[in-house]
């Protein structure tokens, strides 16, 4: 009998996948847990039937300890309500208009319709579906104060409100144990006992800076920021979203968001981000992997490279243990790393450390060894390498040093490509030829830093 080794190659293959898949993720999951997201979103997206799959996403973050707090608008279900009662319909694109005594009862029906959904789009769980098994409690309440945004420019807005204020010790109390999500409403209420109707991205940015979120997520039905030429752009510096939001080449509906989350970056939240709710799967894409999937906005995009601190050292740990088994580094321990931590530098991207470079100065021989050099192997080959070597060039030639080694087995090419010149045991500093392991026989690499 023929066996089909095809399939079963196929199968063995698919498992270490998913293997490799679910390793490459537990960095992030590290970084973010017990971390507060706001996560945002217009009525747009619950219109478009995608709110059963975004909440399967969400309580996956819920479950993996990530501290949820959501936020919704209702633009079109107001709409939906004024049509109904032959009302003129207005609440058109987020736009921040006039609310009257008609349309705010239409905008509390179109937020407790929502809310409603939300709640039972969060009490799935039949078996065999990515619910099951899932106990996630929804919160919500009078938890934001508001106050009439007055009259504008002769306009006088009525019934539309702007947040005063935010009850944030009421918010973190709810999602503390990490098993309730927190909804608000674009309802808030005045000290009189007023209702007002909020702006949806006000509301997501105040409280993300209010709670100090990690992390701000609107979800739009445009696909992010773009470059000239169509592409998504991932990254944007504060300051250069400020540029381009003068520029005015934006869609309306971009703009909004990117408004909102220059504002939430100026005061604090670390990253925000603008995701298409379009694409499934659109928050688990941008939150689990190195290119995410639409644009994040952060304070400075030059962060990614810093010094180590102590909060780095299991992070620096996780990198290293590999490369020690397999015999591509010299083993170092914990204390080693915590002792020498001034001496590394490392790369960090949304909150996950994925390279790390040493620099050891011989200071007689005005000599130093660049060590540890590494790069995750998910994020190997786009220039990270050469970004920790340039840095720690910089470093060295602060430090007046005339000449950078490197000991090696197996990345001889790489140096050589990058300036340096084989050198042999002799051209090493006095202390290092004396630890230099002979059983190891590394090779030795220098590079003239005059
Ligand atoms: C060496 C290392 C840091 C390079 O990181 P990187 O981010 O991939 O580097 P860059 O993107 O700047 O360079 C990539 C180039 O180097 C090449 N390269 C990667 N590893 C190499 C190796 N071991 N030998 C020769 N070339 C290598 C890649 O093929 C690629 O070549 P290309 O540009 O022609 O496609 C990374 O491969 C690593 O972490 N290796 C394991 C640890 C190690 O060996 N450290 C050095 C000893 S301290």
């Amino acid at each position: 009998m023929e066996i089909d080794t095809s399939s079963v190659e196929e199968h063995e293959n698919s498992k270490s996948q998913f293997v490799r898949w679910f390793r490459e993720v537990a960095p992030y999951v590290h970084a973010f847990r017990g971390k507060t997201f706001v996560v945002a979103f217009g009525g747009e997206l619950i219109q478009d039937g995608v709110l059963n799959t975004l909440v399967q996403d969400l309580s996956l973050l819920s479950a993996l300890g990530i501290r949820l707090v959501l936020v919704y608008g209702s633009g079109p279900q107001i709409n939906e309500q004024l049509r109904l009662k032959g009302l003129p319909q207005n609440f058109n694109n987020g736009i921040v208009i006039p609310t009257n005594t008609a349309a705010l009862e239409c905008a509390k029906e179109a937020a407790g319709e929502i809310r409603l959904d939300i709640e039972a789009s969060f009490s799935q769980g039949l078996p065999n579906t990515p619910m099951s098994h899932s106990q996630i409690k929804v919160i919500s309440g009078n938890f934001i104060t508001a106050s009439p945004v007055g009259v504008l420019n002769g306009i006088d807005f009525q019934l539309t409100g702007k947040v005063r204020k935010i009850d944030t010790e009421a918010i973190k109390f709810a999602i503390e144990k990490g098993t309730s999500v927190v909804l608000l409403s674009p309802i808030g209420f005045s000290p009189t006992g007023d209702a007002f109707h909020l702006e949806m991205e006000e509301l997501a940015t105040s409280t993300a800076i209010a709670i100090g979120a990690e992390k701000l997520i609107f979800l739009s039905s445009s696909e992010g920021v773009k470059n000239a030429d169509g592409s998504i752009n991932p990254e944007i510096a504060r300051a250069k979203a400020e540029t381009l939001l003068q520029d005015n080449n934006i869609d309306t509906t971009t703009t909004k968001f990117l408004k909102n989350s220059v504002m939430a970056v100026k005061k604090g939240v670390a990253r925000t981000h603008i995701l298409p709710y379009g694409i499934d799967g659109s928050v688990l894409l941008e939150i689990f992997t190195h290119g995410g999937i639409g644009t994040m906005v952060v304070e400075d995009n030059l962060d990614d490279l810093r010094e180590a601190s102590i909060d780095d050292v299991g992070a620096i740990i996780s990198l290293i243990e590999p490369l020690e088994s397999d015999g591509t580094l010299v083993p170092r321990p914990k204390s080693l790393i915590e002792r020498d931590l001034e001496k590394f530098t490392v790369l960090e991207h949304d909150g996950v450390i994925y390279g790390c470079a040493a620099l050891y100065p011989f200071p007689i021989e005005k000599m130093a060894e660049l060590a540890c050099l590494i790069v995750h192997p998910e994020w190997q080959s786009s220039g990270e390498g050469e970004l920790l070597l340039r840095h720690i060039e910089s470093r060295a030639k602060k430090m007046k040093i005339d000449r950078l080694f490197a000991l090696t087995t197996r990345t001889s090419h790489w140096f050589l490509k990058r300036g340096f010149v084989r050198g042999s045991v002799k051209d090493l500093p006095k202390e290092k030829q004396i630890n230099y392991n002979r059983s190891r026989n590394s090779l030795i690499f220098i590079k003239n830093m005059k």
